[in-house]
């Protein structure tokens, strides 16, 4: 049903609903004492992992072992990567040990679309660059649906630093998918040239949103991908752009606060707006286990994933 996970612009809605769906399926399998399913049992999912991850990889690791499969963690450091080895050499070691599927996180756009034309295995996406991060933006939609009932037509604004963020466009993709309403506000610095073709509204003033969405999203401000000044300060960007207890009392009643981790407290979320929507934001990580156990199950184990 789904070859590789590369893009959410691969998908259609059905898919997705369909990934929602079994990812429901498997979110109680966490509130049993033993935590596992035999559905993935002798299949072996590697986590190849050349960027930093708190949340992404334990969260992938967990999921195929609550699926029953052998797990293995390749991180860049500590490995032959050190001494120079290509991706491609490292594709086709694991390649020849015979992995199933492969779950990459690379700093280069474009290398999870790469791995496939080397390896058999079915190859998931965990974050390539700037570029995609599709099962953020699944976990992302999991808990829209689960906190508000629904996805089509909810009004989401997604502020802060949209330029160097895989999440902001895999989940615009899938917003739009969804038939959601999306707004996108940030400094103009850092909001991509031709934004508006995204199909979403823009806007460079979040005191003026903030009377709308039923979700705001605050994305992470990206410094390790900032090389050049984007704004005079933190201090100035959180008096600009952050969330904090004046700007969170304006929303709509009922709506929610949304951050993918790690959060930056004092920059794009104030500790108390940090705390406040700690439920929320604690969700999404939780949420992310069962989705991923869900794209694991529909590509190597569900139907037609064999
Ligand atoms: C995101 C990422 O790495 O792209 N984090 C995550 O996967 N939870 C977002 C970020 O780093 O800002």
């Amino acid at each position: 049903m789904i070859p590789h996970l590369l893009n959410i612009e691969d998908l259609t809605a059905e898919t997705i609903t369909t990934i929602l769906d079994t990812a429901k399926g498997f979110s109680d399998v966490a509130l049993r004492p033993i935590k596992k399913v035999p559905v993935l049992r002798g299949r072996t999912v590697c986590n190849l992992f050349y960027e930093d991850s708190t949340r992404t990889r334990i969260s992938f690791e967990l999921a195929a072992k609550r699926l029953s499969a052998d797990v293995l963690n390749f991180s860049a450091s500590g490995s032959s990567v050190s001494k120079g080895e290509s991706l491609k050499d490292t594709a086709l070691t694991l390649q020849a040990m015979g992995v199933d599927a492969i779950v990459i996180r690379h700093w280069a756009s474009g290398a999870a679309q790469q791995l496939t034309r080397w390896v058999d295995a079915k190859v998931l996406n965990a974050g390539d660059g700037c570029h995609q991060h599709p099962t953020q933006a699944l976990l992302d939609l999991y808990t829209m649906r689960e906190r508000l009932g629904r996805i089509e037509g909810l009004r989401v604004v997604i502020c802060g630093d949209v330029t160097h963020s895989r999440v902001a466009r895999s989940l615009v993709q899938a917003l739009n998918l969804m038939g959601a309403e999306v707004t996108l506000v940030g400094p103009p610095t850092l909001l991509p040239p031709r934004v508006e073709t995204w199909g979403v509204s823009v806007s460079h003033d979040l005191d003026g949103v903030l009377g709308k969405p039923d979700v705001l999203y605050l994305l992470r401000v990206q410094a390790e991908r900032l090389h050049r000044q984007y704004f005079p300060s933190a201090r100035e960007y959180a008096r600009i752009w952050g969330m904090d207890a004046r700007r969170v009392k304006r929303l709509p009643a009922g709506a929610i606060v949304m951050h993918p981790g790690p959060m930056n407290r004092g920059v794009e979320i104030s500790a108390h707006v940090a705390d406040s929507y700690a439920g929320v934001i604690t969700a999404q990580v939780t949420n992310g286990i069962a989705i991923r156990m869900s794209c694991l199950y529909l590509m190597l184990g569900g139907e037609g994933g064999q």
